[in-house]
């Protein structure tokens, strides 16, 4: 082992998440404007899926190799992918049939004699997954979930809580409740990282809503310290659209926050 390779090593033994001193400033600015934006998936039409660069670098600043990870609300299952490259264990739930199906399938297919990792996924709501969780397992939640719906629609399940679906009071209260579930399950210095976007609710008057305010408030009164948000830019990324034009001038919001919440 070279000297610098010996110093490495000795850094990486002291920190909880095996960097460097290096790796940890490097990954530590604020603002984040180098990596792909998030796509709208081809077989899940109306949902963003962030980009494994995301994910990676996230899993990689909050936890270790060997630590399990968890995303209540897995989409198409990057975060999974991600953990199970990065030699993690994962757990994701996921409560629609068709999208667990794609999440499972695209999981599956990622797998290759390099990765360590291992994971399960759960076809339910994320409410039950936390309950098949040992309490204080968890190093980090990593998740985004569906937008709050803006329009009133109908449940399709009654006995489901499909987060997109309720409307924005109760989509909180749902959030409440899942932060004090996820609160238990995360152990004491763990993380709770959820990538989300504030939006406009136009017709209801309200040109600004401040999502990820209110996420982080929620997870506040779960226990969780609001530790830190980072802002994830993908304007160079995307063209921009003229918002108002001519009569009121909005920003175009190409940008999604990472509220990182720890226990
Ligand atoms: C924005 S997507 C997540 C995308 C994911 N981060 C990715 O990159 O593929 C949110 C997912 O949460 C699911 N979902 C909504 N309500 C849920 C609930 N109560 N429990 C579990 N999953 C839920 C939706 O079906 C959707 O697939």
């Amino acid at each position: 082992m070279t000297k610098k390779e010996e110093k490495n090593k000795e850094q990486r033994d002291l920190t909880f998440n095996g960097m460097t001193a290096t790796e940890w400033a490097h990954h530590s600015r604020s603002v984040w404007k180098d990596l792909p934006s998030p796509k709208e998936y081809s077989k899940i039409p109306n949902m963003d899926v962030l980009p494994l660069e995301l994910l990676d670098r996230l899993i990689s600043m909050y936890s270790k190799e060997g630590d399990v990870v968890f995303d209540p609300f897995m989409g198409a299952g990057t975060t999974i992918i991600s953990a199970i490259r990065n030699n993690r264990f994962c757990y994701g739930s996921e409560i629609h049939k068709k999208v667990f199906d794609i999440a499972k399938f695209n999981v599956e297919n990622s797998i290759n004699l390099l990765v360590n990792g291992d994971y399960e996924l759960m076809n339910m709501d994320a409410f039950l997954a936390t309950e098949r969780i040992e309490d204080e397992t968890i190093q980090l939640i990593i998740t985004s979930p569906s937008k709050p719906s803006i329009s009133k629609r109908k449940k399709k399940d009654e006995n489901s809580l499909d987060f997109g679906d309720d409307k924005y009071e109760e989509y909180l209260k749902n959030i409440e409740d899942l932060m004090r579930r996820l609160y238990r399950i995360t152990k004491k210095g763990g993380y709770a990282v959820f990538i989300v976007e504030d939006y406009r609710d136009i017709k209801n008057n309200k040109p600004y809503v401040e999502f990820h305010a209110d996420i982080a408030k929620k997870g506040i009164k779960a226990g969780y310290l609001y530790q830190d948000v980072i802002i994830y830019d993908h304007n160079d990324q995307r063209g921009l659209l003229l918002q108002g034009y001519p009569k009121i001038f909005y920003a175009n919001l190409n940008h999604k926050y990472i509220v990182v919440l720890r226990k």
